[in-house]
């Protein structure tokens, strides 16, 4: 089977681009293998360059194998520009959802003989399709997940704020063996749960509150995102009634995953749901991301999506319903594309 950067260099034969200026940290990553920051790659079809600054050196010669690393002398275009003249590059692709318009423009200046052209996509659609050892990391940071959510679960209790929530998720997370949360920890008590992306806050949890948990863990550059929501006494009749729906939307949704079906058609599953029962209007967002090297990441899962599923990609599936002023609920599962169906990543874990 074709190597990753192989399978780059297909597409950049067909498109006549002679090298490619790689920027994006995770795309960086999952070519060479190097975790570090402040480091991009340059590929030719033959040669393979890794670029960075005095400070990452010995990480760059530790962490990747088959390039040839490069040590910024002056600059960093400068550095690009001797590459590209040596090899006589006519066409050089860059990654133009990364570059800034200011480097991008410098690139331009000091290249005055090569083109400069964009590429997109070519290494992210290669990434929705996880390999087993990717899969491997997923299952560990939704394993460590799993136990942080336990660990909530145990601790949550009316008196305590949300941001000591979220400060002893972080601890617990790093203290089972994961990196780091893999975004803001989302603990957003009672009305707070309405903003999709709520920040914790000093409100203290009350009793008979609802309190919305959104999480991730990284490990070794792999990501994990999962969204439950507790009650912690009598739940009014109305929350509980959309928790249902919103469920019941989760589930539909996923029972419909299989390889083969254009990815609309799973939002517009979830979405249509909540609609008919009345709360289409509350649920503004898509359906789910793609999750790996990046918590969002292709493909995205979105009434837009005409990509058709395939087999190894993960993505979450969080449908939800936020009534500004009142609360909100979102579920939120990562699922694996199989070869028949899925596997829910996140299964099991206070649904
Ligand atoms: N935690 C961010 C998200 O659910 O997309
Ligand atoms: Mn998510
Ligand atoms: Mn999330």
């Amino acid at each position: 089977m074709r190597s990753r950067i192989e399978r780059v260099i297909v597409t950049l034969v067909k498109e006549r681009i002679d090298a490619f200026l790689i920027t994006k940290a995770a795309n960086v990553r999952y070519l060479s293998g190097y975790s570090g920051e402040d480091a991009i790659l340059f590929i030719t079809h033959k040669r393979r360059f890794f670029i960075t600054d005095s400070r990452y050196a010995l990480q760059a010669r530790k962490d990747t194998k088959g390039f040839t690393v490069k040590i910024i002398k002056s600059t960093l275009t400068e550095t690009v520009r001797d590459l590209a003249r040596a090899l006589k590059v006519r066409r050089l692709g860059f990654e133009c959802n990364d570059l800034t318009h200011a480097q991008h423009e410098r690139l331009v200046r000091t290249l005055p003989g090569t083109e400069i052209v964009p590429v997109s996509d070519i290494i992210e659609k290669l990434r929705q399709i996880k390999d087993a050892g990717e899969i491997r990391l997923i299952r560990r940071s939704v394993s460590i997940l799993e136990r942080s959510l336990i660990r909530f679960k145990t601790m949550l209790m009316p008196g305590l704020t949300e941001r000591d929530l979220a400060a002893e998720l972080e601890h617990f997370i790093k203290a089972s063996g994961g990196e780091k949360s893999s975004f803001d920890i989302i603990v957003a008590s009672g009305s707070n749960s309405a903003f999709p992306h709520a920040r914790p806050t000093n409100r203290r949890i009350k009793s008979n509150d609802m309190v919305l948990l959104d999480l991730g863990v990284e490990c070794e550059g792999y990501n994990s995102d999962l969204t439950r929501v507790f009650f912690l006494g009598k739940i009014n009749p109305r929350t509980k009634k959309i928790y249902g729906i919103v469920k019941e939307a989760n589930r539909r949704s996923i029972k419909a995953i299989r390889p083969g079906v254009e990815i609309f058609k799973i939002d517009e599953i979830a979405r249509g749901f909540i609609r008919k029962r009345g709360f289409g209007a509350y649920f503004g967002h898509a359906l789910g991301h793609g999750i790996g090297l990046e918590v969002h990441e292709s493909p995205s899962i979105s009434g837009r999506n005409h990509t058709v599923l395939k087999p190894g990609m993960v993505f979450t599936i969080e449908p939800a319903v936020y009534l500004p002023g009142r609360g909100g609920i979102r579920i939120e599962d990562m699922v694996l594309v199989t070869k028949k169906g899925c596997e829910v990543l996140t299964d099991g874990i206070y649904k």
